[in-house]
């Protein structure tokens, strides 16, 4: 099957005239706003907020693209990646007769955001040491298939997929690639985002919620070819980013440098993390990781979970997800947290 975007979009989405908000129809400069049914007033508690915000985030793409080395044109910002997750169904899945296929285990909310939008799910699972299955993936694959999901790093195996089989991947199939890249600044891989300007088809995601810390504000993007930016501003709902959210991430990239110091401290934190875990009797396995999480096989998933829950330390619980039997998903804390973690267990 050939790629070809505008044969892909559902054909109501095609048709669709989007909403124009005030802040669209005027966003230049002017004396007195009277266009938007704002509180001119403002709130006696929150004076700053009385404005819609930027319904397109220029000022944050701007810096993005200066990082990224792409064009403003070229990236969505949404409320969380979840919503350009929700958002590729929307454009691209007829409900009840097209599909999306997945690589399990994976995130989560493919499936559940399929399910909301009444889209089949496919699946070819990952083979016994989470690479990818790519005969599986062909023969999954069928003509009403949208959506192929590449989380890498994957959530909840912690690797990266390599680049060349992604960009494989998307050279052979019809349908849009998205790669979950909310782990990639942990890992030793390289994102996919420069293979945008050679691969029409493919959707890469970021997120502001991992390596930035600032999962609260609900930031994330997509980038992808101007066309397809272009449908994912058409569906959006117009004003998708707070003002408060978009103010914090702009200080953010402002401040670029100590984002980078917080990854290292977290990968040299992971690494001491595991170097704790592997003295346990009870830990099986540890799989390498390249996100802030680390995927433990154990003897007995339930009891261990069980335990932790007691001393009031969460984590999270893979033991009923196929091929993570036994396995618990940790995530890197703060050296005191992990500290905790290790020296719970040890009272195991
Ligand atoms: C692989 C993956 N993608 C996306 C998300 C959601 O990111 P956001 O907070 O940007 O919605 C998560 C959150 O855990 C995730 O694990």
């Amino acid at each position: 099957m050939k790629f070809d975007l505008q044969n892909l979009v559902r054909e109501n989405i095609r048709r669709l005239v989007p909403y124009s908000s005030a802040r669209k129809e005027f966003a230049g400069r002017a004396k007195i706003f009277l266009d938007a049914n704002e509180n001119s007033f403002g709130s006696p508690l929150a004076r700053d907020y009385n404005r819609y915000p930027d319904p397109l985030q220029l000022e944050i793409k701007e810096k993005i693209a200066d990082i990224e080395r792409i064009k403003t044109s070229e990236i969505f910002v949404g409320n969380g990646s979840d919503e350009a997750i929700d958002l590729l169904f929307r454009i691209f899945c007829e409900p009840r007769t097209d599909n999306c296929l997945i690589c399990p285990p994976t995130y989560g909310m493919y499936e559940v955001s399929a399910a909301i939008n009444d889209v089949e799910v496919k699946r070819a699972n990952l083979n016994r040491d989470f690479g990818l299955d790519f005969q599986a993936i062909e023969n999954e694959i069928d003509a009403a298939t949208k959506l192929l999901f590449i989380c890498s790093p994957n959530n909840p195996t912690g690797n990266t997929f390599a680049r060349a089989d992604i960009s494989n991947l998307a050279k052979n199939f019809g349908g849009i690639v998205v790669v979950d890249e909310a782990y990639i600044h942990f890992s030793r891989g390289d994102s996919m985002t420069p293979e945008i300007e050679n691969l029409p088809n493919l959707v890469v995601l970021q997120t502001f919620s991992k390596a930035w810390g600032l999962a609260g504000l609900r930031v994330g993007t997509a980038f992808a070819n101007e066309e397809i930016i272009a449908l994912f501003n058409k569906v959006k709902s117009p004003y998708n980013v707070s003002q408060i959210a978009q103010e914090t991430v702009l200080k953010a990239l402002e401040n670029r440098a100590t984002v980078e110091e917080t990854i290292s401290a977290i990968i040299a934190e992971r690494e001491r993390l595991v170097d704790g875990l592997r003295e346990f009797s009870f830990v099986r396995k540890i799989y390498p990781t390249d996100a802030n999480f680390v995927l433990v096989k154990t003897t007995d998933a339930e009891s261990i979970y069980k335990f932790l829950l007691d001393e009031r330390i969460v984590v999270r619980n893979r033991n009923n997800v196929e091929l993570c039997e036994g396995c618990l998903r940790i995530t890197v804390g703060t050296p005191e947290e992990n500290k905790s973690l290790v020296n719970a267990l040890k009272k195991l």
